[in-house]
């Protein structure tokens, strides 16, 4: 057996299914059976509501629940566990920042995203700027989907306070130079939030080594549940914040006066927070941790050159993003001329192919490559070289049933 084969049988639904190729990673991921087993094991051994209850079964939860929390921060080499805010994912995590960062900020203060952001970490801050008065600066792409950097230093002012931008389009696959951003950004004392969605699922990450402020992700596109997601912030930064939705748990103390709140992070977690999940995420990540990250990504690099060689090979068919070259995810996105994405993807999904077409809810980036809509084939550490060679053939009799 080959070691994607032996990965693969760690995966509940691609060992069920072993003629599947699975190339829509970068919208889930499949779930690992650790964080299944975990979740299973939690909901029928401690199941029980945290922070509230005194009988062993809801200490059992609160520990549990507390070690997850110290996992996702080991996952992330973060300073501690209290900076890591449970949310249901990362377009929650990302409106938590808009609305709780977004309290802080006076008419006239600016945010910046770029054209190449998720709707998640776009419409949050077109919502902020309606509400509060703010202005939004956009930092253009360049022809292949990558943030212009060129550009970054002449959009930033004094003013700005946060700079918003994904670490690893969803789309093109580029990957963003965050050094190079944080480095602009606090130059003018603006904080940096990163949206880790599409990185997570390519190995741990070291948050302290990139110098940002906010980091967003999911649970479901790093093997694990869905449900969950998680939002870190600097402690000192996360301490300032006011909560954003009001409940149970997130309170100090409710008297008929007024409200105080508790120390983050609870105070960002109201209601009952997605316990089992974030069991089963941790085991996820735990597991991520032990893996040879550097050999699976220079795996992973390797299958998405070869694919993009083998793609760019079909007539008609235009990359959207980066050269196999750049430093970029296994996330292929292309455009074939005369053909509609949802025709292609229903084609394909004839010949066993699981890919995304459609938006990708990023339609500023599409409109930057002059398209509505585009097919895309998003690779994890599960996807080997029959995926890769069944998604060229694949397209390859796509163009010829539909031309
Ligand atoms: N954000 C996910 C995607 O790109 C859903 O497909």
């Amino acid at each position: 057996m080959s070691e994607t084969d032996l990965l693969r049988a760690e995966f509940p639904l691609l060992a069920a299914n072993p003629g599947l190729h699975y190339l829509d990673s970068a919208a889930t991921a499949q779930i690992h059976r650790c964080a299944l087993d975990a979740v299973v094991r939690h909901e029928t051994g401690c199941r029980a509501n945290v922070l509230r209850g005194s009988h062993r079964l809801a200490e059992a939860a609160d520990r549990a629940y507390d070690a997850a929390r110290t996992s996702v921060a080991r996952f992330l080499n973060v300073a501690s566990a209290d900076e890591v805010v449970f949310c249901s994912g990362a377009t929650a995590a990302l409106n938590l920042v808009a609305h709780a960062f977004g309290a802080t900020l006076r008419p006239g203060d600016r945010v910046l995203v770029s054209q190449a952001e998720h709707h998640s970490n776009f419409v949050p801050w077109q919502m902020l700027r309606e509400r509060a008065g703010i202005a939004l600066d956009l930092l253009p792409v360049t022809a292949s989907g990558e943030l212009d950097l060129a550009a970054l230093p002449r959009l930033l002012s004094p003013r700005t306070r946060l700079v918003a931008v994904t670490q690893c389009s969803n789309v093109s696959g580029a990957w963003t130079d965050v050094a190079a951003v944080v480095e602009e950004a606090h130059k003018v004392g603006a904080r940096v939030l990163l949206d880790g969605a599409q990185a997570v699922q390519h190995g741990p990450q070291d948050l302290r080594a990139l110098g940002i402020d906010f980091y967003a992700f999911s649970g479901h596109k790093a093997f694990g549940p869905n449900g969950i997601g998680v939002l870190w912030a600097r402690g000192d930064l996360l301490a300032g914040l006011p909560p954003f939705l009001g409940g149970g748990g997130m309170i100090d103390e409710v008297a008929i006066e007024a409200s105080s709140w508790a120390e983050p992070p609870r105070r960002f977690e109201a209601g009952t927070p997605p316990i089992a999940q974030a069991v089963g995420l941790a085991a996820a990540l735990e597991w991520m941790g032990g893996l040879d990250w550097p050999r699976l990504r220079e795996r992973e690099e390797r299958l998405c050159a070869d694919l993009i060689d083998g793609l760019l090979a079909v007539p008609g068919l235009r990359l959207l993003g980066p050269p196999a070259s750049a430093r970029r995810a296994p996330i292929v996105s292309f455009d074939i001329a005369g053909l509609h994405p949802h025709d292609v993807c229903q084609v394909l999904d004839h010949h066993g192919l699981a890919l995304r077409g459609g938006h990708h809810c990023a339609q500023p980036l599409l409109a930057a490559f002059g398209v509505d809509a585009c097919s895309r084939a998003s690779l994890a550490l599960y996807n080997d070289e029959a995926d890769v060679a069944a998604l060229v053939e694949g397209v390859a009799a796509a163009v010829r049933t539909l031309a």
